[in-house]
């Protein structure tokens, strides 16, 4: 640290600072803040002293502040930029709140909600030493195969987009500088879930026209709304890697949305450009590119150091790229307060904020918001207050680390501090059911997840035959969810199939709850279980909220922000499908999705009447103004997800058959009857046309208004659009 140097001097503005230390630095501690590296694959003191490291992946706790104490003795005294998957919570360390997943979340369709985790999320990352968080993921779901399905808000651009600048808000608060708040990361830039087969960073073929009608548009939001940084994506477009990408990093991000943050690449994409997709020879062409291409970080390449620092002193990478990768760096450090009052994390609040009273009744809030009832037969739920005993059977019953999923302490990428999370801190579904309930509740794990397990199937079924009804929780396993774990097939897995069998034959009472990453192809269960919860991921408070549910304390309220297929080879089943003249069915698979897009049953019903819209001859810039009836004609309180969806009729390029452009939640109580407003934004009807251009075209489009993407359950009108 060089003492009284301006860049050191909290009252001057940023911009002088920055001005300052730039003009102070080499080419080594410019080329070193561009590096981050990952803390548990090397010396990461070492490369603070040695080599001006900018970044640190994957370190939390006491290591941090120590780290940080050595960053502030060397030359210039710039300090640590910490990052971290904080996903769903910041639960890469052993001790904090576990939210849903985001797939889960996004059943909630609530973005104050999603803000809140957010919020909360950035408190518990800041006391364990972190300032960065890679999340969110704007990519949105296509083939349900990939691995990493849980990671994103759904299928549907508008909802993601939403829920995106929700938890961006959270992350980041009303200031950075703010001592709570974090950087957000949106990820992974872009067209990264359109992967063939569903198979992980892989090439994708992506027109510019289908990139920017739905990949583009979460991303475009999050810039919007602030997101302080990009992340590249790993698989290749078209056969241009994303961190090779210049049209993607530099044109469309910076030049058309204005972006002003920090690139970072994924990890090790630059030495994937040599190591995997041989767009380049090796590290001498892999350095100049990314720099080249408008990447600012760059996410552990290790080699990249020596061999740019030895570039730009020949002369074959230009400085200035160095500066301004740099200072878009730097900046973020001076802002979050990173040389002044934050350069030491305040760890020891650790003990009192993670994992709080506050924070898990917000993520059993959270959990309870994102649980979507799929089926009820002859009201099954809630539960009968008469009830005198359960058999709760499966192997996701009482299974910590499914019920969390991935990104969690001792997931596919290692606990931080080597401990395991606390037991204790978890509540099973098990669990749950046990504090709620007075009766009997017996319990069997049914079957083993990879091991011959008929002797369990057995075993269960016995167990279950003695009990008034059963709560089978199933679902899939932690080694088929996230990187490198894409399946081929959605079904259940044989046991798990044998055991719901055994279970139906004994005629008892059969309600299913999922403990899954994602949708899976469930046919049977939605044919023969009496009743069936989808519970996702559901955090560390899952198991209070499947209960809450189950016992009619709440009554649900999520809605699915992703379809089921019926079959794996239904693939894709979004519901923003392209009108095609056959229909885009299967002749051995019904035409629709098992459950669809935006469906979810309550304990309660509401009816929707006298669709209106408000102006059916819109012109340029003018807002698009709906009104619906709703009423809740049963005996529970609800919140309804009113749904908006439009459908331009005809248009010079093909266009989805629907796709949603508003929803509101609507509070109901028993009998309660509403008006509901919804608007639409007149560029929200844009499409993108041949040439690339976004644009409204005139003429007529459908509304259609109600409970879920399903056509049965949709009121329609039209209105048309002039004057363009
Ligand atoms: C993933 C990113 C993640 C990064 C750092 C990569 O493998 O694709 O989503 O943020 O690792 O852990």
């Amino acid at each position: 640290m060089i003492q009284d140097a301006v860049y050191t001097n909290a009252s001057l503005s940023i911009q002088n600072r920055l001005d300052d230390l730039i003009s102070r630095m080499t080419i080594e501690e410019k080329v070193g803040q561009l590096c981050q590296i990952d803390g548990q694959q090397a010396d990461a003191a070492e490369w603070i002293r040695e080599r001006h490291v900018g970044s640190l992946l994957h370190m939390l706790g006491e290591v941090t502040n120590e780290l940080q104490q050595i960053a502030a003795q060397t030359r210039l005294g710039i300090p640590i930029l910490f990052g971290i998957d904080a996903i769903h919570g910041n639960a890469l360390h052993p001790d904090t709140v576990v939210f849903p997943t985001q797939l889960a979340l996004a059943s909630s369709w609530h973005s104050e909600l999603v803000e809140q985790v957010g919020r909360i999320t950035a408190k518990e990352t800041v006391v364990t030493g972190a300032h960065w968080t890679f999340s969110p993921v704007c990519d949105v779901a296509r083939d349900l195969r990939w691995g990493r399905i849980d990671e994103g808000f759904g299928e549907d651009p508008y909802l993601a987009g939403e829920l995106c600048k929700a938890i961006i808000k959270g992350y980041q608060g009303q200031d950075i500088r703010h001592p709570d708040s974090i950087l957000a990361c949106a990820k992974h830039f872009a067209g990264y879930s359109e992967g063939q087969g569903g198979r992980d960073a892989i090439e994708v073929d992506l027109s510019e026209r289908k990139m920017r009608a739905f990949h583009l548009k979460a991303f475009r939001a999050a810039v919007d709304a602030g997101c302080r940084t990009i992340m590249a994506g790993y698989h290749a477009i078209d056969g241009t890697p994303c961190s090779a990408n210049a049209w993607l990093l530099k044109s469309i991000l910076r030049d058309e949305w204005g972006f002003e943050g920090m690139v970072v690449t994924d990890y090790n994409n630059t030495g994937q450009l040599y190591q995997t997709q041989y767009t380049c020879a090796n590290i001498q062409e892999a350095a100049p590119t990314v720099i080249a291409c408008g990447n600012d970080m760059i996410m552990h390449t290790p080699d990249f150091y020596t061999m740019t620092v030895k570039m730009v002193k020949a002369g074959k990478i230009d400085i200035q790229n160095i500066d301004n990768a740099c200072r878009r760096i730097l900046r973020l450090k001076f802002e979050l307060g990173l040389f002044d009052e934050r350069r030491y994390a305040p760890l020891d609040q650790a003990a009192i904020i993670l994992n709080s009273t506050p924070h898990r009744q917000a993520a059993r809030n959270a959990a309870y918001e994102s649980i979507v009832l799929l089926k009820n037969e002859n009201n099954t739920l809630p539960l009968p207050t008469t009830l005198r005993s359960i058999a709760v059977i499966g192997p996701n019953a009482d299974h910590v680390r499914n019920q969390l999923g991935d990104w969690v302490g001792w997931s596919a990428k290692g606990s931080v501090d080597g401990r395991k999370r606390p037991r204790q801190n978890t509540v099973t579904i098990l669990d749950g059911i046990r504090a709620h309930f007075d009766g009997t509740t017996t319990y069997h794990q049914g079957c083993e997840f990879g091991h011959p397990s008929e002797h369990l199937v057995a075993e269960a079924a016995q167990i279950a035959k003695q009990a008034d009804v059963i709560v089978a929780v199933v679902g899939d396993h932690y080694s088929q969810v996230g990187e490198f774990q894409d399946r081929a097939n959605l079904d259940l897995d044989a046991d798990q199939q044998h055991l719901l069998e055994a279970l139906k034959a004994t005629s008892k009472p059969l309600i299913v709850v999922l403990i899954n990453s994602k949708p899976l192809s469930i046919p049977w269960i939605a044919e023969n279980a009496d009743a069936v919860l989808e519970a996702w991921n559901p955090g560390n408070e899952g198991g209070t909220a499947v209960a809450e549910i189950l016992f009619g304390a709440r009554s649900p309220v999520g809605r699915l922000p992703i379809s089921f297929p019926h079959h794996v080879g239904q693939q894709p089943v979004y519901y923003n499908q392209m009108p095609g003249w056959h229909g885009g069915k299967y002749v051995d698979l019904p035409p629709d999705a098992l459950f669809a897009f935006g469906f979810g049953l309550s304990y309660t019903r509401v009816e929707y009447s006298d669709l209106c819209v408000l102006n059916p001859k819109l012109v340029p810039d003018e807002e698009l103004h709906i009104q619906v009836r709703v009423h809740n004609t049963g005996q529970r309180d609800t919140v309804e997800v009113v749904q908006l969806y439009i459908n331009d009729c005809v248009s010079s390029v093909t266009t989805p058959i629907k796709e949603l452009k508003a929803f509101a939640r609507v509070s109901l109580a028993a009998g309660e009857e509403k008006t509901v407003d919804l608007s639409v934004p007149f560029e929200a009807l844009a499409l993108i046309d041949r040439d690339g251009k976004t644009l409204v075209e005139p003429g007529e489009f459908d509304v259609m208004v109600g409970a879920s993407s399903r056509n049965e359950d949709l009121l329609r009108s039209t209105f048309e659009v002039t004057g363009v």
